[in-house]
């Protein structure tokens, strides 16, 4: 009996450990208003609470409904949703056969260039964090909050605020890395309706505001003490960017 009770307590926590992490997707661009909202809100709520940051397998892909000018979706000049709807479904996750010209041509972003910088500067700050997910997320909570009056001086100070390598992330920005790195968010931004856009494992979460209950529910393991209290959060109901 003693032998069996010691058993169960060496390999309790290891088992809790195997739960598997839920996979969050978040897909959005710099600047658009319910994006922010989302940043600053639900998603910062959430991986800042370290037992539930703990149980998430996070990504963020900064580039919404930004889309790269091809042959077929077409959309050179201003912003056009059709063409971005096209491209994301020729070009984008779960594309099977992705023409050749995916991401050759010109890079379209809703908001004009601002948008398209700051974007550029998050895929670079994501690829310089590498794995250290936290750092690269206070980096786009602290360029979104600031996206007003954004310059390469608000690059730098949230690099610094964000124990991110300023100097990396400018490198990328202005050379080949950064095409790299806009374009792997490309890659991966799937057919969507608009933007904010959040999947949990898989399954689109329609106000960002549930996003921690929704990963709580989801996840098998024992539940974080912080799954506990959420019920009572308020939901701010969101307007998509299309
Ligand atoms: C969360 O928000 C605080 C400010 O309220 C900020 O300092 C912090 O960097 C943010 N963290 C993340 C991961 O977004």
């Amino acid at each position: 009996m003693a032998s069996k009770l010691l058993c169960l307590a060496l390999f309790a926590p290891s088992l809790a450990e195997t739960a598997q992490k839920v996979k969050v997707e978040f897909f959005a661009e710099a600047g658009c208003p319910f994006c922010r909202q989302a940043i600053a809100g639900p998603v910062n709520k959430t991986l800042s609470m370290p037992s539930v940051a703990a149980i998430m397998d996070f990504q963020f892909f900064p580039f919404g409904n930004a889309y790269f000018v091809t042959t077929e979706c077409k959309g050179a000049g201003d912003y056009d949703m059709a063409a971005r709807k096209c491209f994301n479904k020729n070009c984008g996750a779960g594309a099977s056969q992705p023409p050749k010209d995916c991401f050759t041509g010109a890079l379209v972003c809703q908001h004009g260039s601002q948008e398209c910088a700051a974007n550029r500067f998050l895929a670079c700050a994501k690829t310089v964090a590498g794995e250290n997910l936290l750092p690269f997320m206070s980096f786009t909570h602290c360029v979104e909050a600031s996206y007003d009056t954004f310059s390469k001086d608000t690059v730098s100070a949230c690099a610094d605020a964000s124990q991110i390598d300023k100097d990396a992330v400018f490198r990328c920005y202005s050379g080949s890395e950064g095409d790299d790195a806009t374009v792997a968010q490309a890659k991966a931004t799937p057919e969507h309706p608009g933007v904010p856009y959040l999947l949990v494992n898989g399954q689109a979460v329609e106000q960002p505001d549930d996003l921690l209950k929704t990963v709580c529910k989801a996840y098998q393991g024992s539940e974080p003490d912080a799954c506990k209290s959420m019920d009572t959060w308020p939901t701010h109901p969101i307007i998509l960017q299309v």
